[in-house]
């Protein structure tokens, strides 16, 4: 008999209060409001472990959201991703009192340069001793825009591509700049390390400019684990070429499906296997050790839920419940029915309707309510009928939501093979996903820089004449200037 796929368990993260269930930071004990103390995290991040968890992923913006009701007045009293921190900077203090639990860091391609965050995420790398991922994303708000000095959002599509071309500085900074024997830390001789196995890159393309060599040597991963979000033609052309793991969402199962069968498809035509790529989808799980209380958790989770705080996040261009609630949406919105960041509406519906819709706790298709049992059938389903390869445990009480799912839903999904009983002593994240070792496969794009392939300077080395071609590295440097 096959052996059965092996649930992929993280946390769904913000570093603030109200990330992604709208106002239950209200919950009693909730403990959300503590996100500025470093404590809040390494309590986690020890609750996690103790549960085997696989990682934590933190989501992040780097703007506010001010579209509903023109302002971000109703971000701010919801505490919705205002007041927010850097994700990276908590990652060595989860790592420092944790040995396995892994991290995926959100960070955007389109406004901070990709030196500088290169040489930031191998730092993480060093630290965590190969734990880290990031989390690919290219920034949806327009206020993020204005934040670094532009009038507006650069259009979608040219994102895609200056994230594509981020990424190949990546590589040649993360795979090709130095080799794994370039430090020799030689006493005797006063070497620390080897200059003929550190080289620069000398980018220059479309949208970056960069020399090198990578300040940091390299690290136990090199290249972090890849982890992107997407459902788009663009996004899914990036995602095929350059993610390991997928973040899926969208309205069904069945749109989940199409979502991994298109990336699977994007992978393979990009040289890669189709299993190369794993998916993870947003886990809502309420449980209970019996049904009732876990309908008692919903209830009262239900209470204090914030429709307004939905609203807002959506960005919705107008406000329904300035409207008698019959109304039409195409009598108070543009009518197209392209209204907001997430979703289409009919045209058609009421404002009433909408709004019904609209506090939808269960964030996406994967949503069960009940005891342990149930809930690991819910997972096993997703597992073997949907495809994916894992959850990200959406949060309503921290850390209660974490602390029911470790004390009730583990024990059953280890029963059952889902789970190991126990870490694998000294593994990187990439190898506990994929089980292949530390480093990008081979067939990865970003592989083809290994030992300084494809870059200038090793091309001009190899080249068989020519009168400009220089013969050593310090030569060649002083040609970059
Ligand atoms: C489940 C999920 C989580 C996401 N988390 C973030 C996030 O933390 N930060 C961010 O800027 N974008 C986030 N996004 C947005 C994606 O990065 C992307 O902008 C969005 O899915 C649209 O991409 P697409 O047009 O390729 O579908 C998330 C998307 C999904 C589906």
């Amino acid at each position: 008999m096959a052996e059965k796929k092996r649930l992929i368990l993280n946390l769904f993260e913000m570093n603030c209060v109200s990330h992604i269930t709208h106002g239950l930071w209200r919950l009693p004990d909730n403990n959300r409001e503590r996100f500025n103390d470093i404590e809040y995290w390494t309590e986690l991040a020890k609750l996690l472990e103790s549960g085997g968890f696989d990682a934590v992923f933190l989501a992040d913006v780097i703007g506010t959201y001010d579209v509903f009701r023109g302002g971000a007045g109703t971000s701010v009293r919801e505490g919705l991703h205002i007041p927010n921190n850097d994700p990276s900077l908590v990652v060595p203090a989860m790592a420092a009192v944790t040995r396995h639990l892994g991290f995926g860091i959100t960070f955007s391609t389109t406004y901070e340069p990709p030196f500088a965050w290169a040489r930031r995420l191998s730092t993480l790398d060093h630290l965590t001793k190969g734990r880290v991922g990031w989390n690919i994303v290219t920034s949806y708000l327009p206020n993020a825009a204005r934040n670094f000095g532009l009038d507006g959002e650069i259009d979608h599509d040219t994102r895609f591509e200056i994230a594509d071309e981020y990424l190949d500085v990546l590589y040649k900074l993360w795979e090709g700049s130095w080799d794994d024997d370039a430090i020799v830390s030689d006493r005797e001789n006063g070497t620390f390390a080897d200059p003929e196995k550190i080289r620069p890159i000398d980018h220059d393309g479309k949208y970056f400019k960069v020399e090198g060599p990578q300040l940091p040597a390299p690290s136990r991963q090199r290249t972090p684990v890849l982890f992107t979000a997407t459902a788009s033609a663009a996004g899914t052309a990036f995602a095929g070429k350059h993610a390991e793991l997928v973040f899926t969402g969208g309205p069904s199962a069945d749109f989940v499906r199409t979502t991994i069968e298109n990336v699977r498809a994007a992978a393979v035509a990009a040289g890669r296997k189709a299993d190369d790529v794993r998916f993870v989808a947003i886990g809502a799980v309420i449980v209970g050790r019996t049904d009732d209380e876990a309908q008692a958790k919903l209830a009262a989770y239900e209470r204090l839920t914030s429709v307004e705080g939905y609203l807002a996040h959506a960005s919705l261009p107008f406000d329904p419940t300035a409207y008698p609630p019959e109304t039409k949406i195409k009598d108070v919105a543009d009518g197209d029915g392209g209204i907001g960041r997430w979703r289409a509406f009919d045209p058609e519906q009421s404002v009433g309707e909408l709004l019904a819709g609209f506090s939808d706790i269960g964030r996406g298709p994967f949503f069960t309510v009940g005891t342990p049992e149930k809930v690991a059938d819910a997972i096993e389903s997703w597992l073997d009928d949907v495809g994916i390869d894992g959850i990200n445990l959406l949060q309503y009480h921290s850390y209660d939501t974490a602390r029911d799912f470790i004390e009730l839903v583990v024990p059953v999904l280890r029963a059952r093979g889902r789970l190991r009983a126990s870490y694998d002593e000294d593994e990187s994240l990439r190898d506990r996903i994929f089980g292949d070792g530390d480093r990008l496969p081979d067939r990865h794009f970003g592989a083809r820089y290994r030992g300084g392939a494809h870059l200038p300077i090793t091309e001009r080395r190899a080249a068989p004449t020519g009168p400009t071609i220089p013969t050593d590295n310090s030569t060649a440097r002083k040609r970059q200037r």
